[in-house]
This record gives structure tokens, sequence and C-alpha cells, in this order.
């Protein structure tokens, strides 16, 4: 791993990230909604619970490769979709992507990127990549993302369904911050045949774009419905990104999808609301192995992916982890990658186990109050 930049924990990429940029944008991707509580709790939840190691029992090889719908991956993680990468690197989501493909990790096109899918998928050329679904409040543009997804060798659809409209972000009212407005994130949009078409605004100016984009970027009317109609529009795998509880879990499984994010967001919708490693056995409960079970919120270091491996999730997404490390473009996103990958497995060989199903059957008890 020549990549010059040595080590920093991610509490120093995150110090590094504050420091080169502006207040608006920083605040921007680490704060949550309201009080934070959830974005706390995400963090805090991890520590509600200890791993058991086992000793003595040849771990002299481990292998934490792993496939994520379908696709090969050299450890149980993706990146997460993080929308507007260009507020923390010019190159934004194209040296995201690049440094996921070096490192052999699926990365998550966001709807609201400033690059377009078509872009990143270039960028990426065979690496394994998934597209991120903000349902817009106009189902031709959902299904005309979908099949340039599909054209652009998108190899799931993650649905977000925790974002009928923003969360109550405070600290981006008093920064009156939002990306969108100051024109980024607009890649896919701007480029999609069917909304350029519908909209006049597209060809009138930038002002008008942008207002057209926030009008139609979320939808509150959205069911389980959509996802039925959406699963017989293509043979994409779907997963429902942003499930929190067990009985929207059972339904993700009724209407046919083939994963789930257990995730609220990274505390940035509901503030309040249950913490993702809280909420991850409930889910698993419910659904045990009949849909792959991702998972996201508050994961920045190696024995976070074993707990959450550990009490039900087939792989991990790592979101702010990663956004930080972009503050040094592709190197270092790399660098973020690659150092979680040697944490990942030096966690493992001290818990005992040599595989990632030996892992999910690792013990860990709740701490003591
Ligand atoms: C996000 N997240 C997100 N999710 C999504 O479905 N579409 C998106 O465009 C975005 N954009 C976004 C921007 C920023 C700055 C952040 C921090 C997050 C949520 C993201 O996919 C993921 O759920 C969380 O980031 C996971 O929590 P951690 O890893 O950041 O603690």
């Amino acid at each position: 791993m020549s990549l010059n930049i040595g080590f920093r924990s991610p509490e120093q990429w995150e110090q590094l990230a504050k420091a080169h940029l502006d207040k608006g944008a920083f605040d921007y991707i680490q704060t949550g909604a309201g009080a934070e509580e959830t974005l706390q709790a995400n963090i805090d939840g991890f520590k509600q619970w200890k791993i058991v190691p086992r000793v003595m029992r040849d771990v002299s090889s481990v292998d934490v490769s792993t496939s994520i719908f379908g696709e090969r991956a050299s450890m149980p993680v993706s990146l997460a979709p993080v929308g507007f990468q260009t507020i923390i690197h010019p190159d934004g989501e194209l040296a995201a992507a690049k440094a996921a493909a070096a490192q052999q990790v699926p990365y998550t096109v966001s709807t609201v990127s400033t690059y377009s899918m078509e872009e990143i998928a270039e960028a990426m050329g065979n690496a394994p990549r998934f597209f991120q679904l903000y349902w817009p409040s106009d189902d031709d543009i959902a299904l005309s993302f979908i099949r340039r997804a599909e054209q652009n060798g998108f190899s799931a659809i993650f649905v977000t369904v925790d974002t009928p409209m923003l969360g109550w972000r405070e600290q981006d009212k008093q920064n009156q911050y939002f990306p969108l407005r100051k024109g980024e994130g607009l890649g896919n949009y701007l480029t999609d045949p069917i909304f350029t078409e519908k909209t006049l605004a597209s060809r009138e100016g930038t002002e008008q774009t942008i207002a057209e984009v926030a009008s139609r970027l979320f939808n509150r009317s959205l069911t389980w419905e959509k996802i039925n109609w959406l699963r017989k529009q293509t043979k994409l795998p779907i997963v429902a990104k942003g499930i929190v509880h067990p009985e929207d879990a059972k339904l993700a499984v009724e209407v046919g999808l083939d994963g789930l994010v257990v995730s609220n967001h990274g505390g940035r919708q509901l503030d309040g609301s249950i913490s993702s490693i809280e909420a991850l056995p409930a889910v698993k409960e419910a659904v045990g192995n009949d849909i792959q079970i991702l998972f996201d919120g508050g994961i920045r270091r190696g024995a976070d992916i074993v707990k959450a491996l550990a009490l039900g999730a087939d792989s991990i997404l790592i979101g702010r982890l990663y956004a930080y490390g972009l503050i040094n473009g592709q190197a270092g996103v790399m660098h973020v990658i690659a150092q979680l990958k040697e944490e990942l497995e030096t966690s493992l060989v001290l818990t005992g186990e040599s595989s990632l199903a030996s892992l999910q059957q690792a013990t860990l008890v709740r701490a003591q109050k």
C-alpha cells in the first residue's frame, strides 16, 4: 500500500476534512438530524456489544473476500451512496469510484452524484457498482434512471426508503447550506432524457433546473406497491435501503426484494430513531436467511464490522469514513479502504475466526450497564 499517506485513524481523517473544507460542506457531511441523538447512538450502539474471542484455533490463513449481489468483493464492504461528492474534492465520485475499483469493493452511485452515472461507470471499467435511487415524484424519470443503470453495468438498484423528505438538519439550516442549491449533484438529472424532455427549466438555466430537480427529487407517496411494480420492470437485484423495523424487513421479503440495508441514513433522517446496530438483531430474527442483509451506520473500525456480521449482517457499507478520505482524492479513499481491510483481518484473527461464515457465529455479549 504505497499511498504516501502514512497511518491515519478515522478521527484523524475527520479532523483533516474539517481543516480543509469550508464549514458548510464539512457540517453537511458530519452532522445529523435534530439533536443528533441517532447520529451519536449509531456510534455508541457498538459499545453496547462486546466480542468474546476464541483462542488457539489456527487462524494462520484468513479470508475476508465475499460476494455482494453476485459481485466479488475483497471484503464484506461497499461504499455507501453519498451525494454531492464534489463538495469534498473536485474529482468527487470519479475519484471515490476509482478507489473502490482499485480496492475491489463495490461503489454505490447516489441519485444526487455530481458526475453522471455514465461518467462514473466509464471511470470504473468493469468494476462492481450499484445505483441508489431516490425515487422521484415522477415514475417516468425513475424508470429512466433504472434503464440507464442497466445499460451502464450497474449490478443492483438500492431504493432508499427512509427519505420521503429530507430530515430536520439544524446545522445545515443555520449554515443555509444544501449542495443542490449550489448546483452540485445534478449529474444524473441533467443528462436524463426524460427529465430534460419534460422540463422546460432544464433548457432555461441553472436556477430553474435546480428548482425543478428539488421539486421532483423525493416522493412522499411511495408504498411497497411501487416496489412491486419496479420488480416487474427490471431483472436487476433490488435492495431497500433504510429498514429498521422488523415488520418492514418482512415486507421487503414478501415483495421479492433481493436485499435490504439496515440503516437510519447515518442519523440524518429521523432523529430519535433507533440506532442501526440496535435494530439489526430484530431484523435478522424476522427474516433469517430469506434476504441479503446489509448494514450501515457508525462503522468506523474493523471491530464494528465484526459485531455487525456477528449480529446477522452479510456485509456492511461505509459512508462518512470514506467521504473524509476523499479529501485526499482517490489516494485518500484507497487508503481508508485498505486500512479498514487490514484492520478487519486483524480483528478476525484475534476473534479466533478464519472465515466470514464462522465470524457470523462469533460470540457477542451485551455490555454490563
Ligand atoms: C449520505 N447518505 C445517503 N444515502 C442515500 O441513500 N443517498 C444519498 O445520496 C446519500 N447521501 C449522503 C451524503 C452524506 C454526506 C452522508 C454522510 C450520507 C447516507 C449513507 O448512504 C449511509 O446510509 C450513511 O452515511 C451510513 O452512516 P455512516 O457510515 O456515515 O456512519
